[in-house]
């Protein structure tokens, strides 16, 4: 993980039922790195916790962030310390943005499909697809109309398709949505893992996976990532020499903890690459949700806290 950088709230609001909207300034008043479509960073809160948050916005004129925050029932303590305690002018611990939805740029027209607060990195995308007029259309599933957050801010150029459980009986209409869907156009999903599960089993058979992506705030029920029982392998870690065993029941994140080693995390579901470490030598087998297929291939990253050995071995730059 990069330098942490001090942020300022400039402001609080509320964007829809349970889903607070907070802008952030650098403290020093210094312009922030630049934020591509998709983008998150990571917030250090005054309780330890480290969250990732996707940014809605980022202003160059402004030097600000926007990020939307709802809250999680129940919460881990990150979103219940922003909606209850967070206020005006508190100082926050922020990283550099960092990209693991980014978009493809060369796409005809976009497709969009977010869930709940799924809509922050979505929100992102279509601002991209305004300012270099590209076509787009949204299917935004909330569980009521109150929590449907940042509507009013969609730009022109595209249609939004509003499924709300509280008034629209059934599921959403994933496959009427994603059939617009043409060979030159880009599926952009993030929300909670059922809606992005239904979402790959429609697009399945007849859009290729490269067309579809996927942000997951939780990791699936059933974790496909899992290939046969766990076996325990032994970690060295080259900075110090010292060897670890890892047993089957145990992750490395925990062992690494155990040994009094501490290890940067948030989510400890492979989603977030908060612990990501590199490897110098042996095979990974890679749990994760978010690395991509070439990196995976590469063998030279791996999340600690799900990710395991393949081979007996993993020596780690560590
Ligand atoms: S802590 Fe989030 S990926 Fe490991």
């Amino acid at each position: 993980m990069g330098a942490w950088n001090r942020a300022r709230v400039k402001t609080l609001q509320r964007a829809a039922h349970a889903v607070l909207d907070i802008q952030l300034v650098a403290d020093d008043g210094q312009p922030l790195p630049e934020a591509q479509a998709g983008s998150h960073i990571d917030v250090r809160l005054p309780n330890g916790l480290i969250r990732q948050y996707s940014i809605h916005e980022y202003s160059f004129e402004a030097a600000s962030y926007s990020i939307g925050v709802g809250l999680s029932e129940p919460s881990r303590g990150g979103s219940a310390f922003i909606h209850e305690r967070l206020e005006v002018g508190d100082v926050l611990e922020i990283g550099a943005p960092r990209n693991n939805f980014p978009i493809e740029p060369g796409a005809r027209s976009y497709l969009f499909i977010a869930g709940g607060i799924g809509i922050t990195p979505i929100l992102s995308m279509i601002r991209w697809c305004a300012a270099n007029s590209k076509p787009w259309a949204l299917l935004y599933c909330v569980r009521s109309r109150a929590r449907a957050a940042y509507i009013e801010y969609l730009p022109g150029g595209g249609k939004l398709v509003l499924h709300a459980d509280d008034e629209q009986a059934g599921r959403p209409d994933l496959q009427t949505f994603l059939r617009q869907a043409c060979a030159d156009d880009q599926v952009y999903c993030c929300g909670p893992a059922l809606l992005m599960d239904a979402v790959g089993n429609v697009a399945q058979g007849y859009l290729p996976s490269a067309q579809v992506h996927f942000e997951l705030f939780s990791a699936p029920e059933s974790s496909a990532q899992q290939d046969g029982p766990n076996k325990s392998f032994i970690v060295e870690l080259a900075q110090s020499g010292f060897e670890l065993t890892v047993p089957a029941d145990s992750s490395l994140l925990d062992v690494l903890e155990a040994a009094g080693i501490l290890v940067p995390y948030s989510c400890r579901e492979g989603l977030c690459r908060t612990c990501e470490c590199e490897v110098l030598e042996g095979e990974v087998d890679h749990r994760d949700y978010v690395l991509s297929d070439a990196e995976r291939a590469s063998n030279k990253v791996m999340l600690q806290c799900v990710s395991r050995a393949k081979s007996e071995k993993l020596v780690l730059d560590l």
